[in-house]
């Protein structure tokens, strides 16, 4: 939809948004990853540019077009994504971390290739914790900042949602109702968007453009005032 590409009530905003997922990587050909296209991730970052923002685009292994305008920081690991975004988010009006994050990661990257011995089961796959991310931008936010993050639930959406926000620490939560053919890798998502001691703003389901400019809109309402 447009709505909002016609008045550019985010401009002077420098905006950070993280998209895609990150791989860890097992050896030198393989992989730990998930499904996350970066669908919403992109919409965001359009949205935000059709607004007049500035946008940096943390972008983990997606294979959309860049959004023109954007300054798109390709990215593979975790650990690059963090070191990414926390770079961004050093002059940054506001981050949305659209990214899936791999949990964990293994805990040893084989050299080489790792091979299969005939008559021998393998070796299980030891995994360490990699840090969070959006928990650490909350943390470290300026006064002002705004930080937002998602959730994918499949249960209990609103309890469960309200948890994760106030265990994150960060202003925003957008949380996706996944399965049922919903979220990954398709066009249209559907979604609550919970403010850490405010309102809940259901978004049905709907374009990802759609619900990108929803949360702008609700960012935008608690940056408030004018850009710097
Ligand atoms: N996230 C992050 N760093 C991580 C894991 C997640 O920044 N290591 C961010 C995601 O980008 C997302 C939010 O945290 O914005 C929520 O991700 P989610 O996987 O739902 O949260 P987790 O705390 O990992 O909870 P769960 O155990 O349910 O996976
Ligand atoms: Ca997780």
């Amino acid at each position: 939809e447009a709505a909002g590409a016609w008045r550019a009530d985010l401009a002077g905003r420098h905006l950070v948004v993280s998209a895609g997922g990150t791989r860890e990587p097992l050896d030198p050909v393989r992989f730990l990853g998930n499904h996350s296209s970066g669908k919403q991730g992109y919409a965001l970052a359009r949205a935000a540019l059709a607004r007049g923002a500035r946008v940096t685009l943390v972008s983990a292994n997606s294979a959309l077009p860049d959004p023109a305008g954007a300054e798109v920081i390709r990215v593979g690991t975790a650990a690059e994504l963090a070191a990414a975004v926390t770079k961004a988010a050093a002059d940054a009006d506001a981050v949305v971390m659209a990214a899936a994050v791999a949990d964990f990661r293994p805990a040893a990257r084989a050299q080489n290739k790792i091979k299969k011995v005939e008559g021998r089961d393998p070796e299980p796959i030891a995994l360490v914790r990699n840090p969070d991310i959006l928990a650490g931008l909350a943390a470290a936010r300026r006064p002002g900042q705004v930080v937002a993050g998602f959730a994918a639930e499949t249960e209990d959406v609103l309890a469960n949602g309200r948890a994760k926000l106030a265990r994150k620490g960060c202003d925003l939560l957008v949380v996706n109702r996944v399965g049922e053919g919903l979220a990954f890798g398709t066009e249209e998502n559907e979604a609550v968007i919970l403010e850490a001691g405010g309102p809940q703003t259901h978004v049905p389901r709907g374009p990802k453009e759609v619900l990108a400019h929803r949360i702008w809109d609700a960012v935008l309402r608690r940056l408030g005032g004018a850009p710097a």
